[in-house]
């Protein structure tokens, strides 16, 4: 990447002049504007205070001792001491070869074996037999993108849906079951009976005074004392709910390497409490169990009262379960933001344990919102509220689709197509948002074509697909031909400069687990792609060897498009 080259030779220049010069090279960036050059480093002005010297001089300093002719013009330097780099454009071109040859990786270079890390991503974790929440379908969304991206990053990446299977809303269920439960209804539509029983319930214990919240509990006790009668029904009930939220996982094609569900660790909670009460980590409290923090007046409880083990206490099994068996370097929570308080405390309590050598990350997102400014509920409020939600974004694509007539699309390629517009749009909005603010569900703006959206970037996909059809062109023969490369025009050296930039994004995105950094980077792409069309004629160049110049540009183009948009879990689409 061309960041890095850059770097390796400021900190060859800094070396012998100042002591880690690995530690200045971030600031070294791409520049806000062209006037200034391709890149600027920003180094002269804190190495002056250092060697207390003028800023200027300083920067005269680096650039004489800068071995860097053969890729950039001769360096300027400008006002207070900003070093300005422009880049040659054989240096360009030769980069721009070297992605178009790399089939996979488009010029991306794939991390050191001595930095390939072992990520365990906890992501989805809806509450199977409840409702699945939008929030969910955020986890999901995030989660897949951030797999993805560290996969093709080079780290090797385990993927484990934490499913709530264990929880009160099993009590529901069971209580429900035997009380309210429709026979006709269920045989005809499990899921949509189940939810109708888990809501019926669900009400009935939120109002004061009922005796149903108790026997609630008291079923879900005996769920977890091991009942036959329950654990019966309880194996019964969840095939249906499963099948339910992976038809929901297939419609994004996502797929997890483990779920091993609460339901999993069930049995070792108890010596997870007992361990950490003789290590003195947790203490008893009005008869509970807890771990309490310096500084913190609440603890997290481990042990209720009455015996009854909490999500926290599963997740700590879960942390030594994952140690045990993945010895991962990373733990990545993709959870909402409302749970930040449980992760701080779990966190806390891993290190009080005396478990250091691991990335504990919580990955928080915010809350989906309806265009009223209200949370985002599904009208039925349940999964099938949820396919629904799917289906109608596929509805509106399949509009935008069947609006174009040219498009000589068959009804199954329009149904295809649609499908993808429609889901890519739903990720894309939620991708392209800075992951902890709120945003508002709109199908609207998800589907415009103009704007960040995945609607618009597949379109220009799309439409950098047709001019190969267009001009009726051979791709892999095209491939061959990087000869021709050439960069005559501004608008083709700033679309090669970003095209040449994807791998920063994927950086940028991973540094904090941030996806929109990759949208955000697509989105750039996308526009200079559209002004290099305007002003560069691609089949009718001036001649063949431009033509073919041109051509191979549009096709890095279409290929780092499709790219990134697989990175974030997005299909793309031929016809649009
Ligand atoms: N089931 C949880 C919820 O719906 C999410 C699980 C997240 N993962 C975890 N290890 N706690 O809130």
């Amino acid at each position: 990447m061309i960041l890095d080259i850059l770097k390796d030779r400021f900190i060859l220049a800094l070396t012998g002049l100042i002591d880690n010069p690995e530690s200045y090279s971030d600031l070294i960036r791409p520049s806000q504007d062209a006037k200034f050059g391709d890149f600027q480093a920003n180094l002269a002005m804190p190495l002056a205070k250092k060697l207390s010297k003028q800023p200027r001089e300083v920067a005269a300093e680096i650039v004489a001792r800068l071995k860097i002719d053969d890729l950039c013009q001769p360096p300027e330097i400008a006002g207070p001491g900003f070093i300005n780099l422009r880049l040659r454009n054989e240096f360009l071109v030769d980069l721009l070869r070297k992605a178009i040859d790399d089939e996979n990786r488009l010029g991306v270079t794939v991390i050191e074996p001595s930095k390939r890390k072992t990520y365990l991503v906890d992501y989805s974790g809806p509450n199977v037999a409840k409702p699945m929440h939008v929030g969910h379908v955020r986890s999901t969304v995030i989660g897949n993108a951030i797999t993805r991206m560290l996969q093709f990053w080079g780290h090797h990446v385990i993927t484990d849906n934490h499913l709530g299977d264990w929880g009160t809303q099993f009590g529901m269920i069971i209580y429900g079951y035997r009380n309210f439960l429709d026979r006709e209804s269920y045989q005809k539509n499990p899921v949509e009976e189940l939810s109708r029983v888990y809501r019926v319930v669900r009400q009935k214990t939120d109002e004061p005074d009922n005796e149903i919240a108790a026997a609630v509990l008291a079923e879900t006790a005996k769920l977890h004392a091991g009942n036959a009668d329950n654990l019966k029904l309880w194996n019964e009930v969840l095939p249906y709910s499963m099948d339910e939220i992976n038809r929901i996982y297939q419609r994004f094609h996502i797929s997890f390497d483990y779920t091993l569900g609460e339901s999993f660790y069930h049995n070792m909670l108890g010596n997870i409490v007992d361990d950490l009460l003789k290590r003195g980590i947790a203490r008893e409290t009005d008869g509970a169990v807890g771990v309490f923090f310096d500084g913190e007046e609440v603890p997290m409880l481990i042990r209720k009262k009455d015996g009854a083990f909490l999500y926290g206490t599963t997740d700590l099994a879960t942390i030594c379960y994952r140690m045990e068996t993945f010895k991962p370097d990373a733990i990545l929570y993709v959870v909402d933001f409302r749970q930040s308080l449980h992760f701080e405390h779990l966190f806390k309590t891993v290190r009080l344990m005396g478990i250091e050598n691991i990335e504990l990350t919580h990955i928080k997102f915010g809350t989906v919102l309806s265009e009223d400014g209200k949370p985002f509920k599904t009208r039925s409020g349940d999964t099938v509220g949820l396919n629904g939600l799917l289906n109608e974004a596929e509805k509106r694509a399949l509009e935008i689709v069947q609006s174009n007539d040219k498009l000589g699309l068959s009804q199954s390629e329009q149904l295809e197509t649609a499908r993808r517009i429609g889901i890519g749009a739903i990720v894309y909005a939620d991708l392209s948002q800075n992951r902890e603010s709120d945003y508002v569900f709109s199908y609207d703006k998800m589907l415009a074509m103009n704007g960040n959206t995945a609607t618009y970037m597949q379109y220009a996909f799309a439409r950098v697909r047709s001019i190969f059809v267009k001009g009726n062109i051979d791709i892999k023969e095209l491939r061959t031909k990087t000869e021709k490369l050439m960069l005559t025009e501004p608008a083709e050296r700033a679309l090669a400069l970003e095209l040449l930039r994807f791998g920063e994004a994927i950086e940028l995105a991973l540094r904090d687990y941030r996806p929109n950094f990759l949208t955000a980077y697509l989105f750039e792409l996308a526009n200079r792609y559209s002004v290099f069309f305007e002003q560069c004629p691609v089949l009718k160049a001036a001649n063949d060897d431009l033509k073919i110049s041109r051509l191979l540009l549009c096709d890095l183009t279409a290929r780092i498009l499709q790219k990134g948009l697989e990175l974030l879990g997005i299909e793309t689409v031929e016809k649009m």
